[in-house]
């Protein structure tokens, strides 16, 4: 776990950060997130599919002094949304900050082998459940004067390589999402931003049954060399929360160690003595 700094930057503003559980012990993006925003003096709703997944996160919360609430539901249903909003301001009178953090691998396969229903319902994970959420938080954030939208997209959706259809276009369309999100809602004061994280360590990668050796070389292909965890999303869901990025709206930002920077290039042969 990072070193912990607290200040309150969030204080008095009321956050929403949709699969805040995870399916194992460890650090996800939206279980650091979470932790991030109560730390820093944001009131949060957890939401996640298993509410039991969700409390390990508010236990952490917790034994920080934050305040945190599990509500369970499926983003990808729109009553489950409208309720998620809805008891979030009945408990605490408001909303501002908004993560649309779950997201699925979906089916595997290119466009010959996937299944094409199997698309169909994961692209309404990914995708139609980050509208469904903001089409009910929207009207909350305006009645406050704005808020602050943050989506998890990821380096996949933003180059080629990925062995899937599905995961690299659902969160490719995750980008233009945000882009045009925040063109409709820039005037209500509201900013809508976006994350890439790259190759970050989370338990949804250690239960794919990744091998210490496997770290290495995911690392190596940064520029850092090193491997990022939940934390590293999770402070920049910071920024992109408060009004220290107030005058940001629209962007997506590589959270990859410098993956799509580039490559550190091939090797230069020493010159010739001349
Ligand atoms: N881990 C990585 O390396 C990586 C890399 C790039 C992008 N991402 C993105 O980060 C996001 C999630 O990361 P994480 O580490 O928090 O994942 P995670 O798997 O640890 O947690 C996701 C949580 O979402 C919940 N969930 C799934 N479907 C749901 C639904 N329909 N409604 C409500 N909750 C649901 C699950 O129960 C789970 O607890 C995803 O959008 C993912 O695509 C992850």
């Amino acid at each position: 776990m990072t070193a912990i700094r607290k200040d309150d930057r969030l204080k008095d503003k009321v956050a929403i950060v949709t699969g805040a559980g995870s399916r194992a012990s460890g650090i996800g993006n939206g279980r650091a997130t979470a932790v991030v925003l109560a730390r820093h003096g944001a009131q949060v709703t957890l939401v996640d599919s298993v509410a039991q997944w969700a409390e390990e996160t508010k236990h952490l919360i917790d034994a920080e002094g934050g305040i945190a609430q599990i509500i369970e539901g499926d983003v990808s249903v729109p009553a489950s949304c409208q309720a998620i909003v809805a008891r979030t301001v009945a408990a605490w009178g408001r909303l501002d900050i908004l993560v649309n953090n779950v997201g699925i691998t979906g089916p595997r396969g290119n466009a010959i082998e996937v299944d094409p229903e199997a698309w169909d319902s994961a692209m309404r994970v990914n995708v139609a459940s980050m509208m469904l959420m903001a089409k009910y938080a929207i009207p909350e954030m305006i009645r406050n004067g704005g808020g602050s939208i943050i989506n998890l997209s990821s380096v996949a959706g933003l180059s080629g390589g990925h062995p899937s259809l599905l995961y690299p276009a659902s969160k490719g369309a995750i980008v233009s999402l945000t882009r045009a999100m925040a063109a409709h809602h820039g005037r209500d004061g509201i900013r809508v931003n976006c994350i890439a994280p790259g190759t970050v360590y989370t338990p949804m990668v250690a239960s794919r049954g990744m091998t210490p050796e496997m770290r290495k070389a995911r690392s190596e292909g940064t520029l850092l060399g090193t491997e990022g965890t939940g934390w590293d999303i999770g402070y920049g869901a910071l920024f992109l929360a408060s009004d220290e990025s107030r005058w940001i709206t629209g962007i997506t930002l590589p959270i990859d160690g410098g993956a799509t920077a580039g490559s550190r290039g091939s090797p230069v042969p020493p010159s010739e003595p001349a």
